[in-house]
Protein backbone atom coordinates (compact mmCIF):
# COMPACT_ATOMS: atom_id res chain seq x y z
CA UNK A 1 0.00 0.00 0.00
CA UNK A 2 3.10 2.10 0.16
CA UNK A 3 3.37 1.90 -3.55
CA UNK A 4 2.87 4.40 -6.22
CA UNK A 5 -0.37 3.44 -8.76
CA UNK A 6 1.21 2.99 -12.15
CA UNK A 7 -0.44 6.06 -13.37
CA UNK A 8 -3.28 8.48 -11.94
CA UNK A 9 -0.78 9.05 -8.88
CA UNK A 10 -2.26 11.86 -7.18
CA UNK A 11 0.52 15.33 -6.68
CA UNK A 12 1.75 15.73 -3.20
CA UNK A 13 2.93 18.41 -1.13
CA UNK A 14 4.97 17.87 2.05
CA UNK A 15 7.26 20.26 4.43
CA UNK A 16 10.15 18.57 2.39
CA UNK A 17 10.49 17.27 -1.23
CA UNK A 18 11.64 13.78 -0.17
CA UNK A 19 9.98 10.43 -1.56
CA UNK A 20 8.87 8.30 0.98
CA UNK A 21 11.10 5.18 -0.69
CA UNK A 22 12.74 5.48 -4.05
CA UNK A 23 10.23 4.79 -5.84
CA UNK A 24 7.61 7.24 -5.06
CA UNK A 25 6.66 9.96 -6.12
CA UNK A 26 8.89 13.04 -5.31
CA UNK A 27 6.28 15.76 -3.26
CA UNK A 28 6.36 19.65 -3.90
CA UNK A 29 7.42 21.53 -1.04
CA UNK A 30 4.41 23.31 0.89
CA UNK A 31 4.54 27.33 0.68
CA UNK A 32 2.31 29.11 2.61
CA UNK A 33 -0.36 29.75 0.23
CA UNK A 34 -0.05 25.72 0.52
CA UNK A 35 -0.68 25.90 4.08
CA UNK A 36 -3.57 28.24 4.49
CA UNK A 37 -5.29 25.99 1.92
CA UNK A 38 -4.78 22.80 3.40
CA UNK A 39 -5.40 24.13 7.01
CA UNK A 40 -9.08 25.41 5.67
CA UNK A 41 -9.77 21.81 4.34
CA UNK A 42 -9.15 20.71 7.75
CA UNK A 43 -11.96 22.72 9.31
CA UNK A 44 -14.07 21.99 6.49
CA UNK A 45 -14.00 18.29 7.40
CA UNK A 46 -14.34 18.91 10.88
CA UNK A 47 -17.29 21.09 10.39
CA UNK A 48 -18.42 17.85 7.90
CA UNK A 49 -18.07 15.54 10.96
CA UNK A 50 -19.95 17.83 13.23
CA UNK A 51 -23.02 17.91 11.18
CA UNK A 52 -22.18 14.07 10.80
CA UNK A 53 -22.89 13.71 14.47
CA UNK A 54 -19.56 12.46 15.76
CA UNK A 55 -18.76 12.87 18.95
CA UNK A 56 -15.02 13.05 19.54
CA UNK A 57 -12.24 14.64 16.88
CA UNK A 58 -9.33 12.94 16.03
CA UNK A 59 -6.23 15.45 14.16
CA UNK A 60 -3.89 13.12 12.63
CA UNK A 61 0.00 13.42 12.83
CA UNK A 62 0.83 10.57 12.72
CA UNK A 63 2.44 7.79 10.45
CA UNK A 64 3.93 9.85 8.19
CA UNK A 65 0.84 11.69 6.82
CA UNK A 66 1.37 15.38 6.08
CA UNK A 67 1.16 17.16 9.73
CA UNK A 68 3.50 13.96 11.18
CA UNK A 69 6.08 14.92 8.11
CA UNK A 70 6.25 18.67 9.45
CA UNK A 71 6.95 16.84 13.13
CA UNK A 72 9.43 14.66 12.49
CA UNK A 73 13.50 15.88 11.69
CA UNK A 74 13.45 13.30 9.33
CA UNK A 75 11.02 14.13 6.77
CA UNK A 76 11.06 17.74 7.56
CA UNK A 77 14.33 19.58 6.40
CA UNK A 78 13.10 23.10 6.02
CA UNK A 79 15.19 26.15 6.48
CA UNK A 80 12.34 28.38 7.38
CA UNK A 81 10.35 28.76 10.68
CA UNK A 82 8.40 26.08 10.16
CA UNK A 83 11.51 23.80 9.74
CA UNK A 84 14.42 23.43 12.48
CA UNK A 85 14.19 22.64 16.22
CA UNK A 86 10.60 21.33 17.74
CA UNK A 87 9.24 24.22 18.51
CA UNK A 88 9.06 25.65 14.26
CA UNK A 89 8.49 21.80 13.54
CA UNK A 90 5.38 22.01 15.56
CA UNK A 91 4.42 25.34 14.22
CA UNK A 92 2.11 24.13 11.17
CA UNK A 93 0.46 21.50 13.33
CA UNK A 94 -0.32 23.42 15.80
CA UNK A 95 -1.71 26.30 14.06
CA UNK A 96 -3.84 23.42 12.02
CA UNK A 97 -5.38 22.05 15.70
CA UNK A 98 -5.90 25.66 16.93
CA UNK A 99 -7.90 26.62 13.73
CA UNK A 100 -9.95 22.88 14.12
CA UNK A 101 -9.98 23.42 17.64
CA UNK A 102 -11.78 27.09 17.04
CA UNK A 103 -14.31 25.37 15.49
CA UNK A 104 -14.90 22.40 16.90
CA UNK A 105 -17.70 21.91 19.31
CA UNK A 106 -15.97 23.00 22.84
CA UNK A 107 -18.16 20.58 24.89
CA UNK A 108 -16.77 17.85 22.67
CA UNK A 109 -13.35 16.04 22.96
CA UNK A 110 -10.70 16.12 20.53
CA UNK A 111 -7.49 14.58 20.45
CA UNK A 112 -4.48 13.76 18.24
CA UNK A 113 -2.46 10.84 16.69
CA UNK A 114 1.13 10.88 16.99
CA UNK A 115 3.86 8.58 16.35
CA UNK A 116 6.19 8.99 19.98
CA UNK A 117 9.24 7.68 18.31
CA UNK A 118 10.34 7.39 14.56
CA UNK A 119 12.39 4.34 15.47
CA UNK A 120 15.05 5.73 13.41
CA UNK A 121 18.61 7.19 14.32
CA UNK A 122 18.18 11.19 14.03
CA UNK A 123 14.17 10.40 14.52
CA UNK A 124 12.03 12.20 16.92
CA UNK A 125 14.09 12.78 20.64
CA UNK A 126 12.96 11.88 23.50
CA UNK A 127 13.14 15.87 24.63
CA UNK A 128 10.75 16.12 21.43
CA UNK A 129 8.18 14.43 22.08
CA UNK A 130 7.53 16.10 25.50
CA UNK A 131 8.16 19.24 24.14
CA UNK A 132 5.35 17.99 21.77
CA UNK A 133 2.95 17.17 24.67
CA UNK A 134 3.33 20.07 26.40
CA UNK A 135 2.98 22.68 23.46
CA UNK A 136 -0.28 20.63 22.78
CA UNK A 137 -1.49 20.81 26.24
CA UNK A 138 -1.49 23.93 26.10
CA UNK A 139 -3.26 24.49 23.40
CA UNK A 140 -6.36 22.88 24.63
CA UNK A 141 -5.96 19.03 23.49
CA UNK A 142 -7.87 16.86 25.22
CA UNK A 143 -6.03 13.59 24.71
CA UNK A 144 -2.65 12.10 22.60
CA UNK A 145 -3.36 9.16 21.25
CA UNK A 146 0.43 7.79 21.40
CA UNK A 147 1.17 5.50 18.06
CA UNK A 148 5.13 5.31 16.75
CA UNK A 149 6.60 5.00 13.74
CA UNK A 150 5.49 4.33 10.35
CA UNK A 151 7.53 7.81 9.53
CA UNK A 152 10.16 6.67 7.02
CA UNK A 153 10.50 3.35 6.04
CA UNK A 154 14.49 2.23 7.16
CA UNK A 155 12.48 1.98 10.60
CA UNK A 156 13.47 -0.31 12.93
CA UNK A 157 10.51 -0.57 15.79
CA UNK A 158 10.51 -3.03 18.58
CA UNK A 159 7.79 -5.05 18.44
CA UNK A 160 6.42 -6.65 21.58
CA UNK A 161 3.27 -7.07 23.77
CA UNK A 162 2.02 -3.64 24.21
CA UNK A 163 5.27 -1.92 22.86
CA UNK A 164 3.67 1.44 22.45
CA UNK A 165 2.22 2.04 25.83
CA UNK A 166 5.69 3.07 27.56
CA UNK A 167 5.10 6.21 25.34
CA UNK A 168 1.49 6.76 26.59
CA UNK A 169 2.37 6.04 29.90
CA UNK A 170 5.39 8.76 30.00
CA UNK A 171 3.33 11.73 28.33
CA UNK A 172 0.69 10.63 31.00
CA UNK A 173 2.82 10.54 34.07
CA UNK A 174 5.63 13.10 32.61
CA UNK A 175 3.11 16.09 31.17
CA UNK A 176 0.03 15.25 33.13
CA UNK A 177 -1.70 14.64 29.82
CA UNK A 178 -5.02 12.31 29.02
CA UNK A 179 -3.71 9.66 26.76
CA UNK A 180 -5.10 6.27 24.70
CA UNK A 181 -2.53 3.68 24.39
CA UNK A 182 -2.51 1.27 21.02
CA UNK A 183 -0.76 -1.44 19.58
CA UNK A 184 -0.65 -5.23 19.91
CA UNK A 185 -3.15 -5.09 23.11
CA UNK A 186 -5.23 -8.09 22.46
CA UNK A 187 -6.94 -8.88 25.83
CA UNK A 188 -8.88 -7.24 28.10
CA UNK A 189 -6.98 -8.39 31.11
CA UNK A 190 -4.66 -6.07 29.00
CA UNK A 191 -6.67 -3.03 29.26
CA UNK A 192 -7.71 -3.25 32.12
CA UNK A 193 -3.82 -3.39 33.60
CA UNK A 194 -2.83 -0.63 31.46
CA UNK A 195 -5.51 1.50 32.93
CA UNK A 196 -5.97 0.54 36.40
CA UNK A 197 -1.99 0.81 36.67
CA UNK A 198 -2.36 4.44 35.63
CA UNK A 199 -0.34 4.09 32.14
CA UNK A 200 -3.11 5.84 29.97
CA UNK A 201 -6.72 6.58 29.88
CA UNK A 202 -8.08 4.52 27.25
CA UNK A 203 -7.17 1.59 25.04
CA UNK A 204 -8.00 1.50 21.72
CA UNK A 205 -7.88 -2.06 19.27
CA UNK A 206 -7.58 -2.74 16.14
CA UNK A 207 -6.28 -6.12 14.83
CA UNK A 208 -8.06 -7.85 18.01
CA UNK A 209 -11.54 -6.50 16.70
CA UNK A 210 -11.08 -7.87 13.14
CA UNK A 211 -10.39 -11.31 14.69
CA UNK A 212 -13.39 -11.00 17.15
CA UNK A 213 -15.64 -8.62 16.13
CA UNK A 214 -17.58 -9.04 19.45
CA UNK A 215 -14.18 -8.80 21.53
CA UNK A 216 -16.15 -6.03 23.92
CA UNK A 217 -19.58 -8.25 24.23
CA UNK A 218 -17.09 -10.90 25.23
CA UNK A 219 -15.08 -9.12 27.51
CA UNK A 220 -18.21 -7.37 29.75
CA UNK A 221 -19.50 -11.20 30.02
CA UNK A 222 -16.19 -11.86 31.26
CA UNK A 223 -16.09 -9.83 33.82
CA UNK A 224 -19.95 -9.69 34.32
CA UNK A 225 -20.21 -5.63 33.49
CA UNK A 226 -23.86 -4.53 33.59
CA UNK A 227 -23.65 -1.32 32.18
CA UNK A 228 -22.32 -2.75 28.64
CA UNK A 229 -24.86 -1.79 25.88
CA UNK A 230 -25.72 -4.49 23.14
CA UNK A 231 -27.36 -3.74 20.19
CA UNK A 232 -30.98 -4.51 20.31
CA UNK A 233 -31.25 -7.24 17.89
CA UNK A 234 -28.27 -9.15 19.89
CA UNK A 235 -30.06 -8.59 22.96
CA UNK A 236 -31.38 -12.45 22.83
CA UNK A 237 -28.05 -13.38 23.16
CA UNK A 238 -26.64 -10.97 26.77
CA UNK A 239 -28.35 -13.58 29.38
CA UNK A 240 -26.95 -16.76 27.49
CA UNK A 241 -23.43 -15.05 27.26
CA UNK A 242 -23.39 -13.70 30.65
CA UNK A 243 -24.03 -17.13 31.99
CA UNK A 244 -21.58 -19.33 30.18
CA UNK A 245 -18.65 -16.57 30.91
CA UNK A 246 -19.68 -17.35 34.62
CA UNK A 247 -19.07 -21.13 34.03
CA UNK A 248 -15.97 -20.78 31.59
CA UNK A 249 -14.52 -18.19 33.89
CA UNK A 250 -15.11 -21.06 36.88
CA UNK A 251 -13.15 -23.38 35.06
CA UNK A 252 -10.28 -21.12 33.60
CA UNK A 253 -9.82 -20.23 37.37
CA UNK A 254 -10.05 -23.92 38.64
CA UNK A 255 -7.52 -24.79 36.03
CA UNK A 256 -4.77 -22.30 37.15
CA UNK A 257 -4.64 -23.19 40.23
CA UNK A 258 -4.37 -26.52 39.81
CA UNK A 259 -1.55 -26.22 37.55
CA UNK A 260 0.24 -23.14 39.98
CA UNK A 261 3.26 -23.99 40.65
CA UNK A 262 4.03 -24.66 44.42
CA UNK A 263 5.20 -21.77 46.81
CA UNK A 264 8.62 -20.56 46.88
CA UNK A 265 8.70 -18.69 50.29
CA UNK A 266 11.22 -19.85 53.15
CA UNK A 267 9.37 -19.69 56.00
CA UNK A 268 11.55 -18.55 58.89
CA UNK A 269 11.86 -21.16 61.12
CA UNK A 270 12.55 -23.26 58.23
CA UNK A 271 14.88 -21.13 57.17
CA UNK A 272 16.38 -21.26 60.85
CA UNK A 273 16.56 -24.61 60.37
CA UNK A 274 18.24 -25.31 57.60
CA UNK A 275 20.59 -22.53 57.49
CA UNK A 276 22.00 -23.71 61.12
CA UNK A 277 20.14 -20.55 62.70
CA UNK A 278 23.24 -18.65 61.86
CA UNK A 279 23.21 -15.29 59.53
CA UNK A 280 23.50 -14.99 55.78
CA UNK A 281 23.59 -18.92 54.75
CA UNK A 282 21.27 -19.82 52.07
CA UNK A 283 19.01 -22.65 52.95
CA UNK A 284 19.74 -25.93 50.39
CA UNK A 285 16.14 -26.66 50.24
CA UNK A 286 12.96 -24.68 50.45
CA UNK A 287 9.45 -25.84 50.84
CA UNK A 288 8.54 -29.41 49.47
CA UNK A 289 8.39 -29.61 45.79
CA UNK A 290 10.41 -26.93 45.12
CA UNK A 291 12.93 -27.14 42.81
CA UNK A 292 16.36 -26.91 45.02
CA UNK A 293 18.67 -24.05 43.18
CA UNK A 294 21.55 -24.81 41.57
C1 LIG B 1 -6.69 -2.85 8.70
C2 LIG B 1 -6.02 -1.75 9.49
C3 LIG B 1 -6.02 -0.45 8.99
C4 LIG B 1 -5.41 0.57 9.69
N1 LIG B 1 -5.43 1.84 9.20
C5 LIG B 1 -4.88 2.85 9.92
C6 LIG B 1 -4.93 4.19 9.44
O1 LIG B 1 -5.44 4.48 8.37
N2 LIG B 1 -4.39 5.15 10.22
C7 LIG B 1 -3.82 4.87 11.41
O2 LIG B 1 -3.35 5.78 12.09
N3 LIG B 1 -3.74 3.62 11.88
C8 LIG B 1 -4.27 2.61 11.17
N4 LIG B 1 -4.20 1.34 11.65
C9 LIG B 1 -3.46 1.08 12.88
C10 LIG B 1 -4.38 0.99 14.06
O3 LIG B 1 -5.01 2.21 14.30
C11 LIG B 1 -3.62 0.57 15.31
O4 LIG B 1 -2.87 1.63 15.84
C12 LIG B 1 -2.67 -0.58 15.04
O5 LIG B 1 -3.33 -1.58 14.30
C13 LIG B 1 -2.09 -1.18 16.30
O6 LIG B 1 -3.09 -1.65 17.12
P1 LIG B 1 -3.56 -3.19 17.16
O7 LIG B 1 -2.38 -3.99 17.60
O8 LIG B 1 -4.68 -3.17 18.16
O9 LIG B 1 -4.01 -3.58 15.79
C14 LIG B 1 -4.79 0.29 10.95
C15 LIG B 1 -4.81 -1.02 11.43
C16 LIG B 1 -5.40 -2.03 10.73
C17 LIG B 1 -5.38 -3.43 11.29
Amino acid sequence: MDYPLESGNWDLVAPSPLPYQAESQTPREMNRADMDRIRDEFLRSANFANQAGFDMLELHMAHGYLLSSFISPLTNLRKDEFGGPIGNRLRYPLEVFRAVREVWPQEKPMSIRISATDWAPGGLSEEDLLALARAFKDAGVDLIDVSTGQVVPHQKPVYGRMYQTPFADKIRNEIGLATMAVGNVTSADQVNTIVVSGRADLVALARAHLADPYFTLHAAAWYQHPGQFWPKPYLPGRDQAYRLAVRDREEWTAGRQATKPPSHEVKEEQYQQQSGGGPGKRPLEVLPGAVPPG
